[in-house]
């Protein structure tokens, strides 16, 4: 098999004509063969896969492929059924995923047996927290590539490019949904102009299979409408969205539907008006049931009270398991609180029984190092969505509770925060680009393995570089040897180093304030709510360290299903990875390597540092076989990310040695930073979370 994939990357030549940018992401020009295509229908989408084929096919020269679409009982949605020169689907899009796939399979090598290949989910979609003003929230990319702030309406060519470059991108992974604009929704995108920005958007999108959506603001038919209400059951209201959504459909007839974010840090929502998510939810739902929109309703939600914050979304939405309409989802972040490095997942997969539940993963890097840290996110998804939430019986994982395995859904999908902004490279480092590209795989099959994942995107982006200063005879096996190899368990043990030099052992939310980057577990300023806190996550005294949610704290244990409930209760099997999380421990608490908390936490942080330091060495090695370009890139990043791991080691082991009143263990390195130094560096806007 290896030397299958060697002779065929061998023959695999890549063309560069253009400087290295990371504009092409993993879809770089390659020299293609001559290829016929035998394709009975014509479309918009098939002519992109009748073209796709001729500008990139690598495999036998002079072959005929035919495009077949027929209909075939394996296939389920899009799926596609792959032969060496054939492509069979039931739909037009079906066959574009089809010759991505095939063509795909020829670059990197893999074998082509009459697979058949069908969708885990049926929405896979980006989506994107762009403000209307151009800018992002949470986006470190640069500037929206669907809003602006100076002539907003106008349509450019220019626009028309990128949308389209990015809709083969999605294409090309099996993305087929955009939620257009940020869950902190601006009434002015239901407007007419926006609405017709949308629909030129949409126009873009639509021959690449990708549906548009739109997160919208609950209290809209106020602030747009004029009315003096947005209850969900006021008849007023009802017919206003009736009439938005009729206008939506007249420009977008294909639209998806709604994205909302309500009852959640400040955003309006059913509760305003004493009603629940499930009146607000079905109020849209009824509105868009006609045209066969949908509407993903966020569980992101958590009020000011005194209840443990990880809590609260499993209390306000079960008691309403069976009142959604059955095109609503409810869209639940992987972990009960925010996007952290590492939380257990959310005991709200598998909790309810007859409505449907989506994940949401966070494809931009919030909590972990913007655009400067190289943390590959697949394999963060990947344990979110093995984790079995014992919902009935063993194997009941967060992907069979959410693709319709275990309990039928009527709609099934799965969101990931968008990362892309106008950057050059779409995603501000080259490294986040294999994070888009991993989603829209994981999406697409809930089952993949990240290191599969990341062995398709490194061949797919760095192989056969033609500015690499390699002069070796045999390149692909040097490539395979001193590239892939490294690079591959670089990017696999990235997420667990991030972990290490940031939140090990279960510790959560100890970020810092200003923009959720560097170390913060001192900052609690007077006035501001507990729960957007570092100290009420990491409960850190003279006693001990971690939230205590076994039964006798917050019980939120309790929101999992046996045998797991008990084993993350009891600190003997608790997982040392959760265990912070879940239990208030004694500094000298005695972990099962025999060393004490402290001790332990002590060698994460400086085992997370040396990662990233063997990160450096593992780049600089594989310097021969990338363009300076993209070398010089990552060398840099990698050494802001080096900066800052040390940062986050000394701020924390200084700011939790207060308490353990312990030495960090003698064999370990010394701080090199100043506590109070990094506290007054940090010090910035006071009010934010
Ligand atoms: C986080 C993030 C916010 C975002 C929110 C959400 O809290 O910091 O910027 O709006 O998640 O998911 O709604």
């Amino acid at each position: 098999m290896k030397s299958l994939i060697t002779i065929v990357l061998c023959f695999f030549t890549l063309l560069f004509a253009q400087a290295q940018d990371g504009h092409d992401l993993w879809l770089r020009p390659v020299k293609a063969k001559t290829v016929n295509v035998s394709c009975k229908k014509n479309s918009a989408t098939l002519s992109i896969a009748k073209q796709e084929l001729v500008d990139r096919w690598q495999g036998e020269n002079n072959a005929t492929v035919t495009l077949d679409i027929k209909k075939d009982k394996a296939l389920k949605n899009d799926g596609f059924r792959l032969g060496k020169n054939s492509v069979n689907a039931n739909t037009d899009i079906g066959i574009l995923y089809g010759v991505y796939e095939l063509l795909r399979r020829q670059q990197t090598g893999e074998p082509i047996n009459n697979d058949v290949d069908n969708p885990s989910y049926e929405v896979r979609t980006l989506d994107h927290w762009d403000n209307l003003n151009g800018t992002i929230e949470r986006g470190y990319a640069g500037n929206s590539i669907f809003w602006r702030k100076e002539d907003p309406f106008t349509v450019t060519e220019k626009d028309k490019t990128l949308w389209q470059q990015y809709a083969r991108a999605n294409a090309s992974i099996g993305i087929n949904a955009s939620v257009l604009d940020n869950v902190n929704a601006s009434p002015l995108i239901l407007n007419a102009d926006y609405l017709n920005r949308a629909k030129e958007i949409a126009n873009v999108l639509r021959p690449y299979g990708i549906k548009v959506y739109l997160a919208v603001n609950f209290a809209s038919p106020t602030t747009l409408g004029k009315l003096k209400t947005a209850d969900p059951l006021d008849t007023a209201v009802i017919g206003w969205w009736k009439n938005k959504v009729k206008e939506i459909y007249s420009l977008i007839p294909d639209f998806g539907g709604f994205l909302v974010k309500a009852s959640s840090e400040g955003q309006p929502g059913p509760q305003n008006y004493g009603r629940t998510h499930a009146d607000g939810a079905n109020m849209l739902a009824d509105a868009l049931k006609p045209y066969g929109g949908i509407v993903m309703w966020r569980a992101f939600v958590y009020s000011a009270n005194n209840e443990d914050r990880a809590k609260q979304a499993y209390d306000e939405f079960m008691p309403l398991d069976g009142k959604f309409r059955d095109n609503v989802i409810i869209q639940v972040k992987n972990g009960p609180i925010d996007f952290q490095p590492r939380e257990p997942f959310s005991p709200l997969f598998g909790a309810m029984k007859k409505t449907s539940v989506m994940p949401e993963f966070q494809v931009t890097m919030e909590y972990l190092g913007h655009a400067n840290y190289l943390v590959f996110l697949s394999t963060m998804w990947e344990e979110c969505l093995k984790s079995d939430t014992y919902q009935q019986g063993k194997g009941s994982t967060v992907t069979r509770c959410t693709d319709g395995s275990i309990y039928p859904q009527k709609h099934t999908a799965i969101a990931g925060v968008s990362n892309v902004g106008l950057d050059v490279n779409w995603n501000g480092y080259q490294f986040n680009q294999a994070n888009w590209y991993a989603f829209g795989r994981l999406a697409w099959n809930n089952t993949l393995k990240s290191e599969q994942i990341a062995d398709e995107w490194i061949k797919l982006t760095f192989y056969g570089d033609s500015s690499q200063k390699s002069s070796e005879t045999n390149y692909a096996a040097g490539w395979n040897q001193n590239f892939l190899v490294p690079v591959k368990k670089m990017m696999m043990e990235s997420r667990e180093a991030a972990v290490n030099f940031m939140t090990p052992l279960g510790l959560h939310h100890i970020m810092s304030a200003r923009g959720h980057y560097g170390p913060g577990p001192w900052w609690a300023p007077k006035g501001v709510r507990p729960d957007w806190t570092p100290p009420y996550f990491h409960q850190a005294s003279a006693s001990g360290i971690g939230f205590d949610r076994t039964t006798k704290g917050s019980d939120a244990v309790s929101q999992y299903h046996e045998p797991l409930a008990s084993e993350l209760n009891n600190v003997a099997t608790c997982p040392e990875k959760f265990l912070l999380w879940f239990h208030h421990l004694p500094w000298d608490y005695k972990m099962k390597n025999g060393r004490t908390l402290w001790a332990a936490l002590c060698y994460h942080y400086e085992e997370g540092v040396n990662q990233v330091r063997e990160f450096q060495k593992v780049w600089d090695k594989a310097g021969p076989y990338v363009d300076s370009t993209r070398f010089m890139e990552v060398q840099r990043k990698l050494r802001i990310q080096c900066v800052n791991a040390i940062l986050w080691k000394d701020a924390c082991t200084l700011y939790f040695q207060q308490f353990s009143k312990m030495p960090i263990p003698y064999e370990l390195e010394r701080p090199v930073n100043n506590l109070d130094e990094i506290i007054e560096n940090d010090r910035g806007d006071g009010q934010s979370h």
